[in-house]
């Protein structure tokens, strides 16, 4: 698609762009808004942690959602678990570092389950180490994971949702995408990266009706921090320095993400809601 072709088109200039979904739930008054009934929903590394949470809320307020992650037992126990749970939900493994196969992954979705209303470029990963001794192919293999794959997979599925006019991509930044800190040097500026892709994707498709926002946690005791939830005292650093005074739990993460997704944030793009108990706002 031509973005020359197309820069100048709006949601607000052309009437065929759908502003807001009519709600095919009977949820009361302005809750409706948050209704997302029926709207295919992908979410990357979905087989655990804050992606499972996600996927599982999103289901909750409606969504049929994908759960993708390299694939093995933990995605098949995720995906049980939120059928067990009524949520209609479908597996699509694929390595989100492979360009050609989120091609091939994001192919077969929408031949075989639907259109995708909803992206959460969840997917990423830690690796700790002192700058000074990063090894090279750890580097790469962390901006593969946490940056190229919110490209690649945002790119598949937006040239999609650009053909539709329409669409919502949520990507998982984080405190990191704000704030630095010691042996974690790659991980800040993936993170931070992951934020300017958010904006610049909503600067190029907004004008598309694509909606490109992010949520930016704080501190959730999954797998990523498992060194982290070990250490007592850095359990106590983050009591001391959130404001909210503990651990934040990945259920906390769901209401950002089924706003972003919803018909109630259509006129936000761009920004980053931080779920952090408040700690980048502090100091
Ligand atoms: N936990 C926190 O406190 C925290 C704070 C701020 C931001 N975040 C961000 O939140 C996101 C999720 O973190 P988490 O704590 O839930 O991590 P996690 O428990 O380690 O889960 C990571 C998920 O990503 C998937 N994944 C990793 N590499 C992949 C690849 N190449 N292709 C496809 N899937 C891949 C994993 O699936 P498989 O291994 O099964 O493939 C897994 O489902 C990350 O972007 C992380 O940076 C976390």
């Amino acid at each position: 698609m031509s973005s020359a072709s197309t820069a100048s088109t709006s949601a607000a200039t052309d009437p065929t762009i759908p502003v807001a979904a009519a709600p095919a739930r009977a949820l009361p008054g302005a809750l409706a808004r948050f209704d997302l009934t029926g709207r295919v929903a992908l979410v990357t590394g979905a087989s655990r942690g804050i992606g499972l949470a996600l996927a599982r809320g999103l289901g909750e307020a409606g969504a049929r959602v994908v759960l993708n992650a390299r694939g093995g037992a933990r995605l098949d126990a995720a995906l049980a678990a939120l059928r067990a749970a009524g949520i209609a939900a479908e597996a699509a493994p694929f390595d989100v570092t492979d360009a050609a196969a989120i091609e091939r992954g994001v192919a077969a979705i929408e031949a075989e389950i639907g259109p995708i209303a909803i992206l959460v470029n969840n997917a990423g990963m830690q690796h700790r180490a002192p700058a000074a001794d990063f090894a090279e192919a750890d580097w790469r293999r962390l901006q593969a994971t946490n940056v190229d794959s919110v490209f690649f997979v945002s790119q598949a599925v937006g040239r999609r949702m650009l053909a539709r006019r329409a669409g919502r991509i949520i990507n998982i930044g984080s405190v990191q995408s704000e704030l630095g800190r010691p042996s974690i040097a790659p991980y800040c500026v993936s993170k931070g990266a992951v934020k300017m892709l958010t904006r610049a994707l909503a600067a190029e498709w907004g004008p598309m009706n694509i909606q490109v926002n992010g949520i930016g946690p704080g501190y959730f005791r999954t797998e990523l921090n498992a060194a982290l939830v070990a250490d007592p005292g850095f359990s106590a650093w983050v009591e001391k320095r959130t404001p909210a005074g503990r651990w934040g739990e990945v259920e906390e993460l769901v209401g950002a993400a089924i706003f972003l997704a919803s018909d109630a944030a259509c006129y936000i793009n761009g920004q980053m809601l931080m779920v952090d108990g408040g700690m980048t706002s502090v100091v």
